[in-house]
């Protein structure tokens, strides 16, 4: 409609000039063709009025009426001259051929005597007069009268105006068709172009270089996308510190009005029925650590699987219940599953093939058909879900983790308008490793349906770029972190996850950490002097526990004087245990820890107390704050946020983080000791180092990291993602208005 208009102002004036042509030129044609031909009978008249000059005055001088008579009849037999007559200087018409119009006489011809050529109109037509005299014997006798047909020429000056008219006409269809075509495709170009622009690629690239017309136009709106972000800057402050009132002023300013839902296969608050009736319980989850925070804060709706035994009775008839039950600050809708959705899908294909497969911690992924099966038909039901929660056409959904691969795809299907952002918790391995899975491809697709796809770290946003790239028909932009894939662009980025730091509020009403060491060591029949490391994980073999039992027994081996007063104290919470490999494992350790206890422990003394429970918050806390070590060496880990806790913990600025560089979490925390945890003598190295070094060197390291912690914390995560799903936005509805000018 837009071109369509731009159109008319181009034909309208086209138009109006063509109209304009026609209605000067056609009279001027007339004019010229009637000169033209006027001009030819004259020049005709003359030579046939000299040819016949001499037969006709010896004629009229011998007085021979009828050879006069013979020969005007024998001359008028000529196609154009119709008649021919003699006038007497007195007016008289002499002598006439027969056709000669009555109506004319001699009164119409010239003065006796002249030579002159008129145009007359007769009751048979327009004619045209030539007077040529004739002179007998030296004087003037009569005047010989040429009448010319003249009714061709305004045959031949209609015809000549038809032409003209479908000229005029041709031509302004011409021009027209091809103002058109030039607007059509000038005006196409300027859309590409400005896409292009708003897509980021710029005014300079060699391959789809957008009209240079549109140069500034893309000055200027790259010039206000600049000051809208300058604004937003200015407005945030200089990178000022990130918490939930910045991330709410975000949700409230950006993504003013915007409805959050998130989803993730575990729920955040889990009802079961124990002794007291219905009892609420958190998971041992990093996800739900991290995610839990930003949803208090943007209250909107977090789908999730209802795995509680009590979850049905905690819910309302549209399976929904608020948490945290304390405030209730947000929307739970638990989604049930059957035993054997939750074996196929859950334990199946996401625990047993891609939790294996990204972590490449030398367990095999197993892929079966079934689990496939399952693992696609839940995503469709959660996919239902979210839309059916949505109460807007394009909500911001938090897609979280490997559970959900290819649910963006399927979203995307049913809520076009959505904003998806899906944040994949686990490492991402090399391409070689995932093409291991059958389904690489339609995974890959699925995941691409999202508007941003975050990692923790910019390598395993490369290994996903580079497994799209082997996998996948796709455009790959890695300077600007895109995939366009089946005409949808895909922002890849990494934001490392973190975790709520604690108010000075909540900090100040922790218990002293002296009063936590003496609850540790009491619980645990430990000695005044004791020296404690502890280790907090899921019972998973991804975290490395074998390896630091390892390490544990390697320092006891080197340092004798540790014996008896050295512990660990490893909290490993059952998770998964439906499953062999996890069942297997567990085994494993709790034999190690009992071969180890054997060896170096004692009566009333064990250097290595496990604990397959899991502990809530605040019993972790005082672990925590007990310590003189915290240690976590992940074969493989996304980020680890027990580290981040740890440190939060530790407002006096004592205890040593050991942690693995196969963590994410080691790419920030470089004041960590950083270790190899396949390589026992190095932990075990590291390990020793942490228990005995002096405060001073605890205080300068772990200062550093609890700054490091408390800036890069969770509200920058999701401030960072939202941020940018916020830009993403304003890009598109930009594009969208560009789009519905060309379209009108
Ligand atoms: C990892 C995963 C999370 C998961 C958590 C607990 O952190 O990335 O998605 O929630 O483990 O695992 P579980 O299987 O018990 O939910």
């Amino acid at each position: 409609m837009k071109t369509f208009r731009l159109q008319l102002r181009f034909l309208l004036p086209l138009a109006l000039v063509l109209v304009a042509a026609a209605y000067l030129s056609l009279p001027l044609v007339d004019q010229l063709t009637q000169r033209w031909f006027s001009r030819d009978l004259d020049i005709r008249g003359r030579l046939i009025a000299n040819a016949l000059a001499d037969p006709l005055t010896q004629a009229l001088a011998e007085g021979a009426s009828p050879r006069v008579q013979a020969l005007l009849e024998r001359t008028v037999r000529d196609e154009r001259l119709l008649a021919l007559g003699l006038c007497a200087p007195d007016g008289r018409l002499l002598q006439a051929s027969s056709a000669f119009p009555s109506e004319l006489g001699c009164r119409a011809a010239a003065p006796a005597g002249s030579e002159l050529s008129a145009l007359h109109r007769t009751d048979g037509g327009p004619v045209h007069l030539r007077t040529q005299p004739l002179v007998i014997g030296g004087s003037h006798s009569a005047d010989l009268v040429l009448v010319h047909d003249f009714s061709f020429v305004e045959h031949r000056s209609q015809d000549t105006r038809r032409y003209l008219l479908y000229l005029i006409v041709a031509m302004g269809a011409s021009m027209a068709l091809i103002t058109m075509i030039v607007a059509q495709l000038s005006w196409r170009g300027w859309v590409a172009g400005a896409r292009a622009l708003l897509r980021g690629e710029g005014l300079v690239r060699p391959l789809a270089a957008p009209a240079p017309e549109l140069a500034p136009l893309a000055a200027e709106l790259r010039s206000r996308l600049r000051r809208l972000e300058d604004e937003y800057r200015r407005a945030r402050g200089p990178e000022g510190p990130w918490d939930a009132p910045r991330l709410r002023q975000l949700l409230g300013t950006e993504l003013s009005g915007q409805e959050v839902i998130v989803v993730s296969n575990r729920e955040p608050y889990i009802h079961e029925h124990g002794a007291g009736g219905l009892e609420v319980k958190r998971p041992a989850s990093g996800l739900v650590t991290a995610v839990e925070p930003v949803m208090r804060a943007c209250a909107g709706t977090w789908v999730a699987h209802g795995s509680g035994s009590g979850d049905r009775d905690a819910v309302d008839s549209g399976d929904r219940v608020r948490v945290p039950p304390e405030s209730g600050d947000y929307t739970l809708r638990r989604i049930w599953l059957t035993e054997e959705e939750e074996r196929g899908y859950y334990y199946g294909f996401a625990n047993e093939g891609l939790w294996p497969l990204c972590h490449v911690a030398h367990v095999r992924p197993v892929f079966r058909q079934s689990d496939w099966d399952s693992y696609r038909a839940v995503n469709q039901r959660f996919a239902d879900a979210v839309a059916a929660e949505a109460r807007s056409e394009d909500p911001i959904v938090l897609v979280q983790d490997y559970h959900f691969a290819l649910l963006p795809a399927m979203l995307r299907e049913r809520l076009p308008a959505a904003t998806i952002i899906t944040f994949w918790h686990i490492p991402w391995p090399n391409p070689e490793f995932f093409g291991i899975c059958p389904w690489a491809p339609e995974l890959l697709r699925g995941m691409l349906g999202s508007t941003i796809l975050g990692f923790h770290t910019r390598h395993h946003c490369r290994n996903f770029m580079e497994t799209v790239d082997r996998q996948l028909e796709a455009r790959i932009e890695p300077e600007h972190d895109t995939i366009f894939h089946e005409g949808k662009e895909t922002l890849i980025e990494n934001y490392p996850i973190s975790i709520d730091w604690p108010s000075e509020q909540a900090a100040a009403a922790w218990p002293p950490v002296p009063v936590c060491r003496d609850r540790v060591r009491e619980h645990f029949g430990l000695g005044p002097d004791a020296l404690i490391a502890v280790g907090v994980d899921r019972f998973d073999y991804t975290k490395g526990i074998l390896e630091r039992l390892y390490a544990v027994e390697r320092m006891l081996e080197k340092h004798p004087e540790l014996r008896g007063r050295f512990s660990l104290v490893q909290i490993a919470a059952p998770t998964r245990s439906a499953l062999d490999e996890y069942r297997a494992f567990q085994r494993r350790i709790s034999d190690l820890a009992e071969r180890i206890n054997a060896r170096f422990g004692g009566p009333g003394h064990a250097p290595v107390h496990l604990v397959a429970e899991h502990h809530d918050h605040a019993a972790l806390l005082e672990l925590y704050r007990a310590a003189d070590a915290c240690v976590v060496t992940s074969l493989h880990d996304g980020m680890n946020l027990v580290s981040k806790e740890f440190v939060a913990t530790r407002d006096d600025e004592q205890g040593v983080l050991v942690l693995s560089r196969f963590a994410g979490a080691a790419r920030e925390m470089t004041e960590a000791l950083i270790v190899n945890p396949y390589h026992v003598e190095e932990t075990a190295d590291a390990l020793h180092r942490a228990i005995t070094m002096p405060p001073q060197e605890q205080r300068e390291r772990m200062a550093s990291l609890r700054s490091t912690v408390h800036e890069f914390n969770v509200f920058r995560w999701a401030g960072r993602m939202l941020g940018d799903a916020a830009r993403v936005r304003l890009r598109e509805r930009i594009a969208q208005r560009v789009e519905g000018m060309s379209h009108g």
